[in-house]
């Protein structure tokens, strides 16, 4: 029997698989998937239980609750310097996956290109091939992840429908400059392109990196889709609370492929995510110092192996290469070398292929993902222990700050 030919051309997710590896050995510590460790924020986890309480137990209004709604467009304003009204411009939807997913469906059409920036989280391949596009790819490339601008000027052409971005970035840690948002801008306008940007890491961020969204650019309020979610920022992955914030327009057809694939998020969970949205700048404050500190313990741990960090500008992710390594225990990719290191070490990994269309690019490459409380990277630090390198020093200096 004939079954979609869509689905037959991706597989399911390496990141999730490596978590179910990692539970196949016990005492492995799982830096594969991004989901803390470490409980929520007690405030937060008690608005949800008092909206139970409160019997907000049926469905919400299908684009989300009143004060979702409005908490979202505070804060938009507010950090993001984007105007939207609530009742016109948002979308609630089931994280930031199916937002992403909505949004696609909502603008697509059979032909239609989408710029995806490479390495890219995972999800976006499959996304654009079920929403019917083509995907056309841009190198992000190593030490600092940036793209050369007329390799992406050159992409673009009259079947550009869309290009994703992802700032802070998933694998790699890049936050996208001024100066590169507006050329990618500057292309959007001329080529009559959207720009869906995928903000759910805006508040991890180091070293005096600062987020900005394009949809704050000149002329880009009308042609972006910014979409962001609970899950990373509040420490609530399993929530499933996200949302796009479009235009009247774009939002109209948003909300419809949202009502049919899902109806709605969990409806006192909103009210939980409402209340996240309102905490003050001292939360914000503790969660990038949290993550300065787990970034800190995890890539000087990494210095000391045989393997090579790229020290991450935002997100919780450490891409690492790992040529040496590999030769050293020859070890042919990046999935036998992520196996090595759940079966051998003790540290679930996922591999750099998974992040690249064309598998070979991420051949020498893996993700850590550090996430997690200080015990367990004080623990990953031990683990890594026994692959240090015999001699030190020819890598850039330990960080502390
Ligand atoms: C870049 C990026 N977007 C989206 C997601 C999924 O987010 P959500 O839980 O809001 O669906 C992840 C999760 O790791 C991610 O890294």
């Amino acid at each position: 029997m004939d079954l979609s030919k869509i689905t037959g051309q991706f597989t399911e997710s390496i990141i999730r698989d490596m978590t179910r590896v990692a539970l196949r050995h016990p005492g492995s510590i799982n830096l594969a998937q991004g989901f803390p460790d470490f409980p929520a924020p007690e405030s937060i986890k008690h608005a949800a239980i008092e909206a139970i309480q409160r019997d907000i137990n049926q469905y919400a209004i299908t684009w989300g609750s009143a004060s979702l709604r409005e908490a979202i467009v505070a804060k938009a304003r507010h950090y993001n310097h984007i105007e939207a009204d609530p009742d016109k411009n948002i979308t609630v939807t089931c994280g930031s996956t199916e937002a992403m997913m909505a949004s696609l469906k909502a603008v697509i059409n059979p032909g239609d290109e989408i710029v995806i920036f490479e390495p890219f989280y995972e999800n976006y391949g499959p996304d654009c091939l079920l929403s019917g596009a083509t995907p056309r790819y841009i190198r992000l490339r190593p030490p600092d992840w940036s793209f050369d601008f007329d390799e992406l000027e050159e992409l673009f052409n009259s079947k550009t429908k869309a290009i994703i971005i992802n700032t802070p970035n998933n694998p790699t840690g890049k936050v996208f400059s001024k100066e590169e948002l507006l050329f990618i801008a500057r292309l959007c306008v001329e080529y009559d392109a959207i720009a869906i940007t995928d903000e759910i890491y805006e508040h991890i961020l180091y070293d005096n990196h600062t987020h900005l969204s394009i949809a704050s650019l000149p002329e880009m309020a009308d042609r972006s889709i910014t979409i962001n979610s609970i899950s990373k920022t509040y420490s609530l992955t399993g929530w499933r609370v996200g949302w796009a914030i479009a235009s009247d327009k774009i939002t109209g057809e948003v909300r419809k492929v949202h009502d049919f694939l899902t109806v709605g998020a969990a409806a006192p969970l909103q009210e939980g995510a409402a209340f996240a949205l309102s905490l003050g700048e001292e939360y914000y404050r503790w969660l990038a110092d949290f993550y300065r500190n787990a970034r800190n313990i995890l890539y000087n741990s990494l210095l000391k192996t045989d393997l090579y960090p790229y020290k991450p500008a935002g997100a919780y992710y450490i891409m690492t290469e790992c040529t040496d390594f590999m030769q050293k225990h020859q070890l042919q990719n990046s999935v036998e070398l992520a196996f090595f290191l759940v079966k051998n070490i003790g540290i679930a990994t996922v591999p750099g292929s998974s992040f690249y269309s064309d598998p070979s690019n991420g051949k020498f490459i893996i993700r850590f993902c550090f996430c997690k409380k200080p015990e367990t990277l004080q623990k990953a630090q031990s683990y890594l222990s026994k692959i240090s390198k015999a001699t030190h020093g020819h890598h850039t200096q330990n960080i502390d700050n």
